[in-house]
C-alpha cells in the first residue's frame, strides 16, 4: 500500500511513518511544508527506505497537491497536517484557519479530484482518515467520558478550527462518498515531540534546572497516550476503519498536569541525582485563557470493533519519554537555541 502521510515531518506524523514503514513494510510519500514544528531528523530512521518519499509542499496549495497524486497515485492518505499548539492559536489563530480548515478542505477536495480521474482505479478501496483531537468536545466535569456522539463545543481556536476540519471530512462522506474516517485522540507523548508541548518542556526545563511552568493551579486533567500507540490505531483505522465512522482513540491514562510535573521530576530524580530534588522547580503561572478543565476518552469502539488495545501505561510510556530526551540532546538541542527557547506562549492576543 503507498500511503500519503501530511504532516509526516511532525511528531505524531513521523511516528505514523516509522510505524508504516519500518514495522508494517507499507509505502510512505510525507507532504509537509516543514515549517517551525518540523524535524526531518524525526524520519532519519526510515530515511535510507526504498519505501519513502518526501514532498515539500503546503496543503493549502491545491495546484501543488494535485500533481502529487497524479505522480504518486496513493492507496490511501492519513492526513495529520496542522497548525497543533493551543498557546500559539491564542496569539495568532490566523495560520489555524488557512492550514487547519482551509487546507482540510483543499485535500478533499484533491481526493474527490484524484478518484474520478487518476485515482479511479483504486476509488472502491482508497481511504482517506483525517486525524484529529478530543478537544473538539469541550471540556468534562469531573465524570463522564468523550464518546463518538459528544456534541462538539470546542473551546480555544485551535480546537475550533480542527473541529471545522473534522465537519468537513463528515460533510464531504455524506454528500460525495468520499471514503473519509475521522479519528480523534487523546494528548500525545512520546519522542520527538516539539519541546514546547507540556511534557518536553518539563524535562528539559528540569534537566537545565530551570522553572516547571505549570498552567494555573494544576488541576487541569489530560488523557494521556504514547505516541506510538496511537500510530498503531491510526494504522489499524486506515486498513480496517469503516467509511463514514469516527473513533475515539485515548489510553484511559488520566492524569492532572501537576502529577505528570511531579512524576517527571521523580524520574528525573533517579537519573540525574544531582539536582534532586527537581520538583522545587514547579512553578504556578497564570492559567491558559479558555483553559479546559478535563478530556477523558472512551475508546471502546476502538478497541472492540478494530482489536486495537494502548501496549504503553502512562508510567512506562513517561519513562521511556524522559530517557529518550536525556539521551537525544542531539536532537533537541538546535530546536532549544534556535526554534523556541521555553519562553511563555498565548496570553496576549496578537
Ligand atoms: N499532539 C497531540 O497531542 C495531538 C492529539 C490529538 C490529535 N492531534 C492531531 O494530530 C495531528 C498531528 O499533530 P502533531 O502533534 O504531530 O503536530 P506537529 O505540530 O508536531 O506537526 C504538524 C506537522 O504539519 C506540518 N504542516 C503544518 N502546516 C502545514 C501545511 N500548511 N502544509 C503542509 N504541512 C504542514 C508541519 O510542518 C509539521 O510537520 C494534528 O492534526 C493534530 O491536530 C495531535
Amino acid at each position: 500500500m503507498r500511503v500519503f502521510v501530511t504532516g509526516g515531518a511532525g511528531f505524531i506524523g513521523s511516528a505514523v511513518c516509522r510505524h508504516l514503514v519500518a514495522d508494517l513494510g507499507h509505502e510512505v510519500v510525507v507532504i509537509d511544508k516543514l515549517t517551525y514544528a518540523a524535524n526531518l531528523d524525526s524520519l532519519a530512521p526510515i530515511a535510507a527506505s526504498n519505501l519513502y518519499r518526501f514532498e515539500r509542499a503546503d496543503i493549502c496549495d491545491r495546484a501543488a497537491i494535485d500533481l502529487l497524486f497524479e505522480q504518486h497515485r496513493p492507496d490511501a492518505m492519513i492526513h495529520l497536517a496542522a497548525e497543533s499548539h493551543v498557546d500559539r492559536s491564542i496569539s495568532g489563530s490566523r495560520v489555524f484557519l488557512d492550514t487547519n480548515v482551509v487546507g482540510a478542505f483543499t485535500l478533499l477536495e484533491a481526493v474527490r479530484a484524484y478518484l474520478a480521474g487518476p485515482g479511479k482505479g483504486v476509488a472502491d478501496s482508497f481511504r482517506m482518515l483525517h486525524v484529529s483531537t478530543d478537544e473538539v468536545y469541550g471540556s468534562l466535569g469531573p465524570d463522564g467520558l468523550f464518546t463518538e456522539d459528544t456534541r462538539y463545543d470546542p473551546s480555544s481556536p485551535y480546537s475550533a478550527t480542527k473541529a471545522a476540519s473534522d465537519h468537513l471530512a463528515r460533510a464531504w462522506h455524506r454528500t460525495y462518498g468520499l471514503p473519509v474516517m475521522v479519528s480523534n485522540c487523546s494528548n500525545n507523548y512520546g519522542p520527538y515531540q516539539f519541546p514546547e508541548k507540556l511534557i518536553p518542556l518539563i524535562v528539559l526545563q528540569a534537566l537545565e534546572g530551570e522553572p516547571l511552568p505549570v498552567y494555573g493551579d494544576g488541576a487541569n486533567v489530560r488523557d494521556w497516550l504514547f505516541v506510538e500507540d496511537h500510530a498503531r490505531a491510526l494504522a489499524a483505522i486506515l486498513q480496517r476503519g469503516r467509511p463514514g465512522e469516527t473513533y475515539n482513540v485515548g489510553g484511559r491514562n488520566e492524569r492532572r498536569n501537576i502529577d505528570v510535573a511531579r512524576r517527571i521530576c521523580a524520574i528525573m530524580d533517579d537519573l540525574r541525582p544531582a539536582g534532586a530534588p527537581h520538583e522545587r522547580l514547579i512553578a504556578f503561572v497564570a492559567d491558559r485563557p479558555g483553559h479546559d478543565h478535563r478530556y477523558a476518552i472512551d475508546a471502546t469502539k476502538l478497541e472492540t470493533e478494530l482489536g486495537w488495545r494502548a501496549q504503553e501505561t502512562f508510567d512506562t510510556g513517561i519513562e521511556k519519554t524522559v530517557r529518550w530526551y536525556l539521551e537525544r540532546r542531539d536532537w533537541w538541542a538546535p530546536l532549544r537555541s534556535d526554534v523556541y527557547r521555553g519562553e511563555r506562549l498565548g496570553l496576549t492576543p496578537a
